[in-house]
C-alpha cells in the first residue's frame, strides 16, 4: 500500500502528513507562527524561514511516529515547491529532497494552489473534477479550470492585492491584529454590511475574471481617516464604526469574490465549484456560496476549515501525481513569488 510524506512549509506553517492510497491522513501535523509574526501585524519572511529550520525536522518526525511508519516504510516524499516565500520554500524543500536521498524516495513536487483545490477532493470523499477551481489565500485569489488533478488551467485571479491581503490589511488598518482574516470576521459580526458604500472593483465587468482588492485599502483609509496623508491611530476608533467597518468590507470582498466565481461557472458552462484556501474559511463567504449554489444547481466543494489553511494534508495532491509516475528529479527548485495569470497572459 504505497504511503506518501508530505511537507508544506510555503509560507508560516510548518507540516507534514502521512496519507496512504486510498487517501486516508493517517497523520497530520501543523506548527504555527503566528505567535512570532503578530507583533509585526504580518509574516516577516526572514522569522518565517529561520522557524521553519527550527520546526521542519520534529514537525516531519512527529508526523511519521503519529502515522506508526519509519522512512523506509514509505514509498514516496513530497513537497511543496511552489509558489510562497523563498526562504520558507527552501526548507521544505532540502528536507524532502535529503529524505528522498537518504531514503532512496521518489520524489514529487506540490503546486500549493492546486492543493488547496485538492482538500476539496479530500472533504468531498469522492472525484471532483472538472471544476471550476477559486483559490482565495493571502497571496492569490486565482480561478483555474481544473480537468483533473494533473491538469489546472488559469482563467483569471487577482491584478494586484489578493482577497486575504485585503482581509489581513483592512483589519490591521482598523486596529483587529493579526492575522486578520478570523478578527475581521470577529468585529464584523456586530457591524452593519450596509454602513459604508465601499467599491467592488472590476463585478460589472462581465468580460473579465479578475480581481482588484488593492483600492479597498485606501477607500477604508479615506473612509475612517480623511483623504491625503492624515495621522491614522486605529485606538482612536469607536468600536461600533470598526465593526461597522470590517462588515462592510467583508461585504465588498464577498461580493466580488462570488460574482467572479459565478462568471467563470457560466463562461466555461462548469457546474461544480471547488473552493480552497484561507479565506475560505470565513463563515459568510461560505454561507453567500452555499446559498448562490442552491439557488443555481451548482455543485459546490468548500473544505472544513482546517484543511482551508495552510495544511500537509492537501499535499495528497502528491498521489495523482504517483499514479501518473510524476516524479521530481533531485535538482528540483523552488519557484517563489506569486502567481498572477493576467501576468502570465501578457508576456
Ligand atoms: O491559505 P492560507 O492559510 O495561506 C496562504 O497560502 O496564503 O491563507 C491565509 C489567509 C490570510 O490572509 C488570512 O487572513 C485568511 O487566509 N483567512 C481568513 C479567514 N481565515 C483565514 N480570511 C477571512 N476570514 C477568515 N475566517
Ligand atoms: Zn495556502
Amino acid at each position: 500500500m504505497p504511503l506518501i510524506l508530505t511537507i508544506e512549509s510555503t509560507c508560516d506553517e510548518t507540516a507534514a502528513a502521512v496519507i496512504n492510497d486510498r487517501l486516508e491522513v493517517l497523520s497530520a501535523v501543523v506548527a504555527s507562527q503566528e505567535k512570532f509574526h503578530e507583533q509585526f501585524g504580518g509574516v516577516v519572511p526572514e522569522i518565517a524561514s529561520r522557524a521553519h529550520v527550527e520546526r521542519i525536522l520534529p514537525v516531519i518526525d512527529s508526523a511519521l511516529r503519529k502515522a506508526g511508519v519509519r522512512l523506509s516504510d514509505l514509498d514516496a516524499v513530497a513537497v511543496a515547491n511552489r509558489p510562497g516565500l523563498a526562504g520558507s520554500l527552501l526548507v521544505g524543500l532540502m528536507a524532502a529532497k535529503t529524505l528522498a536521498l537518504a531514503g532512496n524516495l521518489p520524489l514529487i513536487a506540490i503546486d500549493h494552489l492546486q492543493a488547496h483545490i485538492y482538500a476539496c477532493r479530500l472533504a468531498a470523499g469522492k472525484d471532483v473534477f472538472p471544476c471550476i477551481g477559486l483559490i482565495v489565500s493571502g497571496g492569490h485569489s486565482n480561478i483555474y479550470r481544473c480537468e483533473t488533478p494533473l491538469d489546472f488551467t488559469p482563467l483569471g485571479g487577482t491584478i494586484d492585492d489578493a482577497a486575504g491581503e485585503a482581509f489581513d490589511k483592512v483589519a490591521s488598518m482598523l486596529g483587529l491584529g493579526f492575522p486578520g482574516g478570523p478578527a475581521l470576521q470577529r468585529a464584523a459580526e456586530q457591524g452593519d454590511p450596509k454602513k459604508f458604500r465601499l467599491p467592488r472593483p472590476l463585478l460589472d465587468d462581465d468580460s473579465r475574471l479578475e480581481f482588484s482588492f488593492s483600492g479597498l485599502k485606501t477607500a477604508v483609509r479615506y473612509q475612517l481617516f480623511g483623504a491625503g496623508k492624515p495621522e491614522m491611530n486605529a485606538a482612536t476608533l469607536d468600536p461600533q464604526l470598526v465593526a461597522d467597518m470590517a462588515a462592510s468590507v467583508q461585504a465588498a470582498i464577498i461580493d466580488c469574490l462570488a460574482g467572479k466565481a459565478m462568471l467563470a461557472l457560466q463562461q466555461t458552462g462548469f457546474q461544480r465549484l471547488c473552493i480552497g484556501g484561507g479565506v475560505a474559511a470565513n463563515r459568510p463567504f461560505r454561507e453567500r456560496m452555499e446559498r448562490l449554489a442552491a439557488e443555481r444547481g451548482i455543485e459546490l466543494h468548500i473544505p472544513p476549515l482546517s484543511l482551508c489553511t495552510d495544511n500537509a494534508v492537501m499535499g495528497a495532491i502528491a498521489l495523482e501525481k504517483y499514479n501518473a509516475g510524476q516524479f521530481a528529479t533531485l535538482d528540483l527548485e523552488i519557484s517563489a513569488g506569486l502567481e498572477r495569470p493576467h501576468l502570465a497572459r501578457s508576456t
